[in-house]
């Protein structure tokens, strides 16, 4: 477990925080984390000194860009434990990832096959499944969720038919910080030849990933929810399956030869990055590595349960709030509602205290309808966060509240 000044050295590494004249509280951390100084400083010299495009030409510049870019490939292998640098897609997102997958595997899909997803998904897990339902004549079908939010895993098996071709389900829930079983999920849907994608974007500045150990077919994330820069997502694919793929975009960057008779495609990681590359963001990533490795994502997992515990418990003592989900593993995040408070107004006046925290549906109408409530108000916690601060944030609480009743 991290000590007080540990803490403390870890928020001097994020300008954000240690120049926080106001003692500004962030709590929205599930939509997106601060960076530290080192990935904006890599991010500002390499924009500032070594600025190039990757592939293209023979100059010294975009010769360095271009191993650079290489060697963080390779290292975001290492990191999630991919087998081929192949493997790892640079893409702008967790959302442009998804997209791509939806969409390149549309060819293989056939009328009356099944796509699984759960009720509890983030819209980005959900439209371009139903998009690509639609367009195929597929069924879209999905995993019910209890009273908490927590996936039922017996209908699931139900649900698992040989029509099943594609399950996507993330990892962790951005709404209330449940982790999925995924890998019974990978397991029963492999069972059935079914393809797994796992949303990773809550888990990854948390969880290990180990993707060969997990033996999901995709695993995606946002590098910008790990401490790293905006704009750059991560799309890891088996080779076998990612080789099968057609293009997703098509320009330059992913091709061998092109005439107007016909267009030669290169081979992986290049097919499916078409255009120029995040370059600054992409080096910027290695740092955000770094930054994680250095702390331990297990000790960064301990601490951060550790603050949710001491949130879970001070605030259990306001009359009429509910938390979702509190009874399993804890992660980062905490949602609650508090009875005859509208989520809008409680995060409105609390910004006027300078406490950031997100409010309404997270992106996942369909859990709030099911669950017949119009939002929630989320608290996610990141390392840099203290328990003085929750103790912040539960007085300008109490004082919010009192100002609502
Ligand atoms: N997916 C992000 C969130 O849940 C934006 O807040």
């Amino acid at each position: 477990m991290f000590s007080y000044e540990e803490i403390q050295q870890i928020r001097n590494q994020f300008p954000m925080l240690k120049n926080n004249e106001n003692k500004n509280i962030y709590f929205d951390n599930a939509a997106t984390t601060q960076k530290t100084v080192q990935v904006i400083n890599t991010i500002k010299k390499y924009s500032c000194n070594l600025n190039s495009n990757v592939n293209r030409s023979v100059h010294f510049l975009d010769k360095f860009t271009t191993n650079s870019l290489e060697l963080n490939r390779k290292h975001m292998k290492y990191f999630i434990n991919a087998k081929y640098r192949e493997e790892i897609i640079f893409t702008t997102g967790t959302t442009e990832s998804i997209n791509l997958i939806a969409f390149c595997i549309s060819k293989f899909l056939k009328k009356s096959d099944d796509i699984i997803i759960s009720h509890s998904e983030h819209h980005s897990n959900i439209i371009p499944w139903q998009v690509l339902s639609q367009k195929n004549n597929a069924n879209l079908k999905v995993i019910p969720v209890n009273s908490e939010g927590a996936l039922n895993i017996r209908v699931f098996k139900k649900l698992m038919t040989k029509k099943t071709k594609f399950i996507a389900i993330s990892h962790v829930t951005n709404t209330f910080g449940i982790i999925n079983p995924i890998n019974k999920i990978i397991k029963t849907a492999h069972k059935q030849n079914s393809l797994v994608l796992i949303d990773g974007s809550q888990a990854i500045s948390q969880i290990t990933i180990d993707v060969q150990n997990l033996d999901c077919d995709f695993y995606v994330f946002s590098i910008h929810k790990m401490y790293g820069p905006t704009g750059l997502g991560i799309l890891y694919g088996k080779k076998q399956i990612l080789d099968k793929l057609p293009p997703y975009k098509c320009g330059g960057g992913m091709i061998e030869k092109v005439t107007f008779r016909q267009t030669l495609l290169a081979g992986l990681p290049f097919k499916l990055e078409a255009g120029t590359q995040n370059m600054a963001g992409i080096i910027g990533t290695n740092k955000a590595l770094k930054f994680l490795l250095n702390c331990s994502i297990i000790k960064v997992k301990s601490y951060e349960t550790k603050l949710l515990k001491y949130a879970i418990k001070i605030l259990s003592n306001i009359n009429g709030l509910q938390i979702y989900y509190k009874n399993s593993k804890l992660t980062k995040i905490l949602s609650f509602n508090i009875e005859k408070i509208h989520s809008f107004d409680l995060g409105k006046l609390l910004t006027n205290y300078g406490i950031a925290i997100r409010t309404g549906a997270h992106c996942a109408q369909p859990l709030m309808e099911y669950l017949k409530i119009t939002g929630t108000i989320r608290i996610s916690f990141a390392i840099y966060n203290t328990i003085e601060e929750i103790d912040i944030f539960y007085k300008y609480l109490i004082k919010c509240l009192e100002l609502l009743s």
